[in-house]
């Protein structure tokens, strides 16, 4: 039994063909592209911008979408390559088993629930942020009550009384993984259809936000640009490297998590029609789209707001307290953005639903999982128990954990996927030469490289704390391949 087991390209491509226990093509290039969008712009944008703002870069956050943008391209020109040539669900894992063999197929298998599973339940916490607010400031109804919308692991800071807060459970965030769960196993074309809706309404709002809010632009704000370098503590008492390079590679990396999501749409490949020519337009043109928007949008936030107000008050639902405060007569944009910003949260918590649910399907075909992760609906063609199961998983991290902590975990899960990733396409030139290959990435191994290096950077700037909570997921994961899955591989036990 080896550990660098590799699955044949030729089983892999029949595998995708494999209509009988296969799942429904419904997708074209088009709904790809929204699919891309739609898991694309949400709590990084919202969220995360002001916490890479206050934490790490003030309004030098622009700098790091940048280098952000720069990382997910390269890896996005591999993604392209790999999920034209082996267009089948499970993504990264999937080719990291064609390439590089069983152990890093199970390493990045289970890295990629960071991504998909716990970056679900960081967009549930933002979701359970901007629910408060449509509450209070939208409706003038009563907020929920703290205790019961923050983790047992956050405090408030001192209100009016001087009284601090804690968290007991965020159950809002809980609500609507489920919610969204039950969805998924409803049927994947009716959750792309939901999807192109909510996508149109989030890309308005964006060139909305962007559009009126330049001229309340306060030029005092975005001075200086790139700020000194030194140590912000936040109110939990973690310190950041604030301003100069690293606070800008620290901010890479949290606004990193505003891209998540186009490699998402090549989990989906054994749904979609014609996938070699439909894949590359996805992934590629999601992230063109959204990387021009970013920029823009952080430029426009971090100009009408200082860099304190992220610290403190405007620390949650961040965009819509700016936009609150520092653009009078604009409250009607505030509550149309919060609106919206719940239905594009929800988008961006289903496709991350759905590519979690996909990535264990195909591990569960492997032997690397137990069956059940497999068993498809017999009305409804989704993997149903699979997606049960990441409901009680994701529900319990968006209940019980920060916020900050899953999304910054989401983001260095993302980029180790997206180096193993970079590193698949070139050992896939060498040992596949002949692939028939319809997108091929540009400049290999440069491009790769490069990609890896990018991304590297990210994930050092993202601090120790996160290089030590990767590296006990990645032990959990060890503990699980050497007792269940490497005795239950198929491949291995041929
Ligand atoms: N990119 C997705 C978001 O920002 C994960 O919510």
């Amino acid at each position: 039994m080896s550990l660098f087991v590799k699955k044949p390209m030729s089983v892999l491509l029949a595998e995708a063909n494999d209509n009988e226990k296969g799942l429904k093509k419904t997708l074209s290039a088009g709904s790809l592209v929204a699919l891309g969008i739609g898991a694309i712009i949400g709590a990084g944008l919202f969220v995360r911008t002001a916490a890479a703002a206050a934490q790490s870069a003030g309004p030098s956050v622009t700098i790091g979408f940048i280098v952000a943008a720069i990382g997910c391209a390269l890896a996005g020109l591999c993604y392209a390559e790999l999920s034209s040539s082996i267009p089948i669900s499970g993504s990264a894992y999937t080719y990291t088993y064609a390439t590089m063999g069983e152990l890093m197929a199970w390493i990045i298998g289970w890295d990629l629930v960071l991504e998909y599973a716990v970056g679900a339940a960081t967009v549930g916490i933002a979701w359970s942020e901007y629910l408060n607010n449509l509450l209070v400031n939208v409706l003038h109804w009563k907020a929920i009550a703290y205790e019961w919308c923050h983790s047992p692991f956050q405090h408030s800071i001192p209100d009016a009384a001087g009284v601090v807060h804690s968290g007991i459970l965020n159950l809002p965030a809980f609500f609507i993984v489920s919610l969204l769960s039950l969805l998924l196993i409803k049927g994947t074309q009716e959750s792309a259809f939901v999807n192109s809706i909510i996508v149109i309404t989030k890309v308005a709002i964006v060139i909305m936000i962007i559009v009126l809010g330049w001229g309340f632009v306060n030029s005092a704000n975005l001075t200086p640009y790139i700020p000194d370098p030194a140590v912000y503590t936040d109110h939990a008492g973690v310190s950041h490297s604030f301003g100069g390079i690293m606070g800008i590679l620290g901010a890479a990396g949290t606004v990193f998590f505003a891209f998540i999501g186009f490699d998402a749409v090549s989990t989906a490949a054994q749904e979609t029609k014609n996938p070699k020519v439909a894949m590359p337009i996805g992934i590629l043109g999601s992230l063109a789209v959204c990387t021009i928007l970013y920029i823009l949008f952080a430029h426009v936030l971090t100009g009408i707001a200082p860099v304190e107000f992220f610290r403190n008050e405007g620390g949650e639902a961040s965009v819509v307290a700016a936009i609150n405060k520092f653009m009078p007569g604009y409250g009607w944009l505030a509550n149309l953005v919060t609106v919206a910003i719940l239905a594009g949260f929800s988008s961006v918590i289903l496709v991350m639903l759905l590519g979690q649910s996909r990535v264990f399907f195909s591990m569960s075909n492997d032997g690397l999982l137990p069956k059940a992760f497999s068993d498809v609906h017999p009305k409804y063609k989704t993997p149903y128990k699979a997606n049960l199961f990441i409901l009680i998983i994701v529900g319990l991290f968006a209940a019980l954990i920060p916020g900050d902590v899953v999304g910054d975990m989401t983001s260095i899960g993302t980029l180790f996927a997206f180096m193993l990733v970079c590193i698949a396409v070139i050992i896939l030139r060498k040992t596949d030469p002949d692939l028939p290959r319809q997108f091929k990435t540009p400049f290999v191994p440069l491009v790769p490289i490069l990609g890896v290096l990018v991304c590297g950077a990210m994930i050092y700037g993202l601090g120790w704390t996160n290089w030590l909570r990767l590296i006990v997921w990645l032990a959990i994961g060890f503990v699980i391949y050497f007792g269940y899955s490497r005795k239950n591989s198929k491949l291995n036990n041929k």
